[in-house]
């Protein structure tokens, strides 16, 4: 079973091009079903997530074909429409496959994702939309959704919460719909700008995708495109909370800094200097790490919450007290119990985390969810001796090579079998 074994480092120094982004490459795959053609997608990081979306897509009818990072997918054929039970526990998101699907088979089955270790993950807003726009739900055996609809039918939507996944799911359904839609407090994360910019790619009409107010006027088919994906802004960030707490300064390549709104600031709070240039961007960090007297993750934005873990991992080196606030899911706190055991002091407090910056020494420990693990990662990096991180299924779900990533930039980190 494999696992990670990072050591105390000195400061770093080194350069990365970061891997296309999980968040943004999962919706961009469920829309090649739009095409009954080829799509081909360019810098798709070859990762666990990436993995099962693709053994959906074919127990779906469709064939893929890497050719280094660049993936063809042939939707030519889709000819089922049951997401399966087991891929749909293994990865959540694959919720956002029901509308290209029922726009391909005019009918779509999925069971209830259910919960996972950061929360009970619900999906009422998916199917707000889905009937908002003109689909028949039935439910069969509680959790056992069976989904028909012809044809979308154009809509003015509100989402109760800027989901991320539901603006996903609304715009792969509204852009072939009768009509126009509206969607009303959509989510304005830049993984929506990348689908939108896809789709336009491929003949959709879509406006607005960074305002919260997105406007999509349906069209009869969609063509063959191909798209580039942009760099994951959650291990840029990964990046920049290594150098908080190492010390040094890297630089990070193929990255779009705008994408880093809401974590740049807090990072610089803490004594980072970051700047960037074209698709360049550099950190470093000489002074003192300086603790953050309070946090909130928000909907983008905000403050990310998958970054809450990882600015948790760094505050236990900072000086003075930290509070970070979980504005998004009940349950991402489980890290700090790992912190804990490698000396942080932290507490929790309802969705509050407060943490005292101090010492902390390697130990082994079990990576609770994706984000969390290469948070352990990073406090393995400034704790005395060595942090063996277990659970390293968790973090090959969204990073390449999570210990390759940090021994490019110089730290001392190696992935063992
Ligand atoms: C996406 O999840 C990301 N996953 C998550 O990243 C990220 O944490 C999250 O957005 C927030 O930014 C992917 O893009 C694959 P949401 P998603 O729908 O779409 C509630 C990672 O580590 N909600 O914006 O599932 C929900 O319970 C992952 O890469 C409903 O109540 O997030 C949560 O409290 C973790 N009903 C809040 O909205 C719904 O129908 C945000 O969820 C849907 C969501």
């Amino acid at each position: 079973m494999a696992y990670l074994e990072i050591r105390q480092t000195g400061p770093l120094s080194g350069t990365y091009r970061v891997q296309g982004s999980k968040n943004a490459v999962l919706p961009m795959l469920a829309a090649t079903l739009l095409v009954p053609g080829k799509t081909t997608l360019h810098r798709v990081p070859k990762i666990k997530d990436v993995n099962v979306m693709l053994e959906i897509l074919h127990l779906l009818g469709c064939c893929s074909c890497w050719e280094g990072e660049a993936l063809t997918i042939d939707a030519g054929n889709v000819n089922n429409w049951v997401i399966p039970e087991e891929l749909i526990g293994q990865m959540r998101s694959s919720v956002i496959l029901l509308a290209p699907i029922l726009y391909r088979m005019k009918k779509a089955a999925v069971v209830e994702p259910g919960g996972c270790s950061i929360g009970r993950r619900p999906i009422d807003i998916h199917l707000y939309v889905l009937q908002a726009l003109g689909v028949k739900l039935h439910y069969e055996w509680e959790e056992h959704i069976f989904a028909q609809a012809d044809y979308f039918c154009g809509a003015h939507l509100f989402l109760k919460f800027p989901s991320v996944g539901a603006t996903e799911q609304a715009i792969l359904a509204a852009v072939t719909a009768n009509g126009m839609t509206v969607i009303d407090n959509a989510a304005r994360e830049p993984e929506i700008s990348e689908l939108c910019r896809m789709l336009r790619g491929m003949g959709a009409k879509i406006t607005g995708d960074q305002t919260g107010r997105i406007v999509i006027e349906g069209v009869k088919e969609l063509f063959e495109s191909t798209c580039e994906v942009g760099a994951d802004r959650i291990v840029a960030a990964t990046c920049l909370s290594a150098v908080a707490v190492c010390s040094g300064e890297i630089t990070l390549t193929g990255v779009d800094a705008s994408h880093l709104n809401g974590v740049i600031e807090p990072f610089e709070k803490m004594g980072c200097k970051i700047w960037s240039d074209k698709d360049t961007l550099t950190a470093a960090r000489m002074d003192k790490l300086m603790a953050i007297p309070y946090l909130k993750t928000s909907p983008y934005p905000g403050f990310p919450t998958d970054v809450q873990s990882l600015i948790m991992a760094v505050m236990s080196f900072a000086d003075g007290q930290s509070v970070v606030e979980e504005g998004i899911f009940e349950g991402r706190f489980r890290t700090a119990y790992q912190l804990q055991k490698m000396g942080a002091a932290i507490i929790i407090e309802n969705n509050q985390a407060i943490i005292w910056g101090g010492h902390l020494i390697g130990t082994k420990v079990e990576a609770p969810d994706l984000r969390g693990g290469a948070a352990l990662a990073i406090a393995g990096l400034g704790a005395d001796g060595v942090t063996t991180i277990f659970g390293y299924d968790h973090i090959a779900r969204g990073y390449e090579d999570l210990a390759g990533m940090l021994f490019m930039l110089g730290a001392q980190a190696a992935l063992r079998e």
